[in-house]
């Protein structure tokens, strides 16, 4: 779909947007696009849009070359967004009527397909209704509805959840999940990392412009790696003796979290066992265990793991001091609840889970971009 786009905003800073983005969609799914703010998520929607000329590069959409028939690719595509674009005035009906008028459908099938998209969406009931009655969540879905007037290949999806609160998150989740049994393939952008695990079929993380990873949620956590073996022990003191134990059973040095008296260690195979072999080893070395506990990799972790992964590759940020290789999939989680790292996504993930890297990742990170995660 994309390849080797770049980007670079001429005035202000001209900030490189895009810097080698490469983006393969396929067909039927929806396809997330998951960053940080100012990752050059909107950059890559608008350029495979055509709203926004690019500077190197190559992008096709839905089979459609977009800087040579740019034309044929606004035929085949619809953009909905964080802004609705509805008119408060008019009634949820009248507005995609119109929408469906200004598309050349003859009045009766205007009518016809803006009766179908309420139904669609749950909006029959408040059909009547003026706009600016409606709640967040179902002005997004009338946006939705709107931009699915003329049937597109391909939906552009920029953060439609952005600002709305669970209830009605929940509600364009749903209608976002109904369009692809149509067919219809989504490119959604997110920063939340929940929303692309409920929705996505595939994710590419974004970060700097570029794609860093790509694969489906389980994909992604499991870059990650192994589950993990995780022991908090009640006296501090005796965090060295703890970690002496646990390299014995594991064969590897845990990660140690001196103020949460928690230590942390990888585990390829035996997980109960070694889990158990634990227990009774801290037992007899006069270990009192606190907590104890087998961890799957969450979303949140491989997401935060991706991000941080590149240093050399962002733009100028303060200075952080470089990240030990063994430590690269820790140091950003220090901090961690281990309520958030133990749930088993998506059933468990929730609002919560998902806001809290951006508490994790900023005093750890050097991006400057990734602070700013959940805004
Ligand atoms: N119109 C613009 N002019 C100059 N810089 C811009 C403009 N739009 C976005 N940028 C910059 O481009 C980068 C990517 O932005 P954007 O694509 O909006 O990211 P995202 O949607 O992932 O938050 C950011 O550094 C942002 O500041
Ligand atoms: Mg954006």
């Amino acid at each position: 779909m994309a390849s080797g786009l770049h980007k670079r905003y001429r005035g202000g800073q001209g900030a490189t947007a895009l810097d080698g983005f490469d983006l393969e969609v396929p067909a039927g799914i929806v396809h997330g696009l998951l960053g940080p703010n100012g990752a050059g998520k909107t950059t890559a929607v608008r350029v495979l849009s055509t709203l926004l000329g690019f500077d190197a590069g190559r992008a096709e959409v839905a089979g459609a070359d977009v800087s040579r028939q740019p034309g044929l690719v606004r035929e085949r595509i619809a953009l909905a967004g964080q802004y609705a674009a509805v008119d408060e005035l008019l009634s949820g009906r009248q507005n995609l009527v119109l929408f469906g008028r200004l598309h050349h459908l003859r009045p009766r099938d205007a009518r016809t397909r803006a009766d179908e998209l309420l139904e669609r969406f749950g909006l029959t009931d408040a059909a009547g209704r003026s706009a600016k009655d409606y709640s967040g969540g179902m002005r997004r879905r009338l946006d939705l509805a709107a931009s699915l007037i003329r049937r597109p290949q391909v939906l552009f999806l920029d953060e439609p959840t952005t600002g709305l609160d669970p209830r009605s998150r929940n509600q364009v989740w749903d209608a976002v999940r109904g369009l692809v049994a149509d067919g219809t393939t989504v490119l959604l952008t997110t920063q939340y990392l929940e929303e692309a695990d409920q929705l996505a079929g595939r994710i590419s993380v974004v970060d700097a412009g570029r794609v860093v990873a790509e694969g489906s949620p389980d994909e992604l956590k499991s870059a990650l790696g192994a589950d993990r073996l995780e022991v908090v022990i009640r006296d501090g003191a005796l965090l060295g003796d703890a970690a002496a134990v646990l390299t014995r059973i594991t064969g590897a040095p845990p990660h140690i979290d001196p103020d949460q008296r928690r230590l942390r260690v990888p585990l390829l195979k035996d997980r109960v066992e070694t889990l158990t072999a634990t227990v009774r080893a801290m037992q007899e070395a006069g270990i009192t265990v606190a907590d104890i506990g087998l961890h799957r990799p969450t979303l949140d972790e491989a997401f935060l793991h991706l991000t941080a992964r590149h240093p050399a590759d962002r733009p100028p940020a303060p200075p952080a001091p470089p990240r030990p290789p063994t430590a690269a999939g820790s140091t950003p989680l220090a901090g961690y609840s281990p309520s958030t790292a133990s749930s088993p996504a998506p059933s468990a993930s929730s609002p919560s889970s998902s806001a809290s890297p951006s508490q994790s990742v900023s005093p750890s990170s050097s991006a400057s971009s990734s602070s700013e995660v959940a805004a």
